[in-house]
């Protein structure tokens, strides 16, 4: 079991954010935007998926993720660091473009079996632990200009990468098959890039950047340069398709070195 404390961030959002607050970089600060427009409609699918999950195990089994399910969805999954990274698309003025197409499907998963909202949560919460590890080990990336957001961005990425097994092991306890595992991963990761791209876009759009050579340049080497996001998330990922893959056999000591390092940062609300 893992133990998830929740914690109240003590970063002060209410100073306004600069437009390209990421770097001075247009092509990565759209694209932090993008993902946390996507926070709100996926957290919500996230903590249904755990919350529902959890009352069909059986009852000693629930005694095992009791703790750990209270924490994840404590967690707000999460309100706490997801409304303020909020803020950045919202000044920028950025439409939403991706939730009405996420809730479209979503819609098809009503009275759908739980172990598939779980194939798809755990899908996702690999995307995120992975993204969150190329965060952690590439800091630098977020620039200087905003510490707020710096801190907010390493702070989540931190608790991602904590709670990167919950919706994995719900899956396998509730008995979850690895050939659909494989098929939600192959899904999730079609519509992830698709959505997140095509948000994106449409963030530079907004902000008049989306034709500057400037930005190409920045999107090509943060995507596929020497420290690409692609290039070094590209391993990882495809080790989800291993049969005998869990998450924690995956790196994630930058999160607790960073938690560790940063404790003036945030309070523990419970746990
Ligand atoms: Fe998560």
């Amino acid at each position: 079991m893992t133990e998830l404390v929740v914690r109240r961030l003590l970063v002060d959002m209410e100073a306004p954010i600069a437009r390209h607050w990421c770097a001075g970089d247009a092509f990565r600060t759209a694209l932090f935007n993008a993902l946390s427009m996507s926070f709100p409609f996926g957290e919500q699918f996230f903590i249904d998926s755990v919350r529902n999950g959890f009352k069909e195990l059986e009852p000693e089994q629930q005694e095992r993720f009791r703790a750990e399910v209270q924490g994840f969805v404590g967690r707000g999954h999460a309100p706490p660091p997801a409304q303020p990274v909020q803020r950045a698309p919202r000044q920028a003025g950025a439409g939403q473009h991706w939730e009405p197409r996420a809730k479209a499907r979503l819609k098809l998963m009503e009275g759908q079996d739980v172990r598939h909202w779980l194939g798809i949560t755990a899908a996702n919460e690999h995307f995120t632990a992975i993204f969150a590890e190329f965060l952690l080990a590439n800091t630098d990336l977020l620039g200087e200009q905003d510490q707020r957001l710096k801190t907010l961005w390493l702070w989540h990425s931190a608790e991602e990468s904590e709670h990167k097994t919950t919706a994995f092991d719900l899956y396998q306890a509730l008995g979850g098959s690895h050939a659909w595992r494989l098929t939600w991963m192959r899904r999730v990761t079609v519509f992830f890039l698709t959505d997140v791209l095509r948000q994106t876009a449409r963030n530079l759009h907004e902000d008049g950047t989306l034709w500057k050579w400037s930005t190409r340049k920045s999107g090509a080497s943060f995507l596929f340069g020497q420290r690409g996001l692609l290039r070094l998330t590209y391993k990882p990922w495809r080790e989800y398709f291993r049969r005998d893959f869990h998450p924690d056999q995956q790196e994630s000591g930058a999160s607790q070195q960073w938690l560790a390092a940063n404790g003036d940062q945030f309070v523990p609300v419970r746990g």
